[in-house]
């Protein structure tokens, strides 16, 4: 079974540093934007074990700066349990939570090897990829969300 809950922004560490900043050190994993008013963690878990993590905060799109996003950050899932839709239902229900908020803009800095993941979720690419040294090439992608109440909520089990 795969669930997904919000989580304090210290259980997301272990998963950021094992995915998205091996080899670096461990303080790289922990972000002053975890603290943002607004800002949540989600843990995603399958078969009872913590598998992936992703965070939501509010920032605006550099492109858009007068108008109210959220960014979202750190989507990682563990090697052995990519492929499950752990990814899948973290994304779904970040999108949800961010649309309870009333906000409707969505965007992150995509590595390039997960483009395809969020083009599935329908998310689009914008401009050219570019190239972050500690992480490789990057892609800005966006998403406009429905308006809250214009769509079935998805639920946080699967
Ligand atoms: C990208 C990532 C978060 C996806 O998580 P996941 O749990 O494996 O994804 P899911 O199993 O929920 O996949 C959902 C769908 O997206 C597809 N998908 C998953 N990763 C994909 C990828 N890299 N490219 C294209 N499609 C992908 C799956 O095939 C699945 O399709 P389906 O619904 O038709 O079966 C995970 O592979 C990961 O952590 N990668 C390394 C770190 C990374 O790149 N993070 C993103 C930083 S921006």
């Amino acid at each position: 079974m795969i669930s997904v809950k919000p989580i304090p922004r210290e259980l997301t560490y272990d998963i950021r540093h094992a995915v998205l900043r091996e080899g670096l050190p461990r303080e790289s994993c922990y972000w002053d934007t975890d603290t943002l008013p607004g800002a949540f963690h989600l843990g995603g878990w399958l078969e009872g074990r913590q598998a992936g993590v992703a965070t939501f905060q509010p920032e605006a799109d550099p492109d858009e700066p007068d108008v109210p996003a959220y960014r979202l950050r750190g989507m990682a899932v563990l090697p052995d349990a990519r492929g499950c839709g752990v990814g899948a239902l973290m994304l779904l229900s970040g999108e949800d939570r961010v649309r309870q908020t009333g906000i409707t803009r969505l965007w992150c800095d995509a590595r390039i090897g997960a483009v395809g993941f969020y083009r599935k979720h329908g998310w689009e690419s914008v401009g050219e990829a570019y190239d972050i040294p500690t992480a490789g090439l990057h892609c800005r992608m966006k998403k406009k969300l429905a308006a809250a109440g214009c769509r079935a909520g998805e639920g946080d089990t699967v």
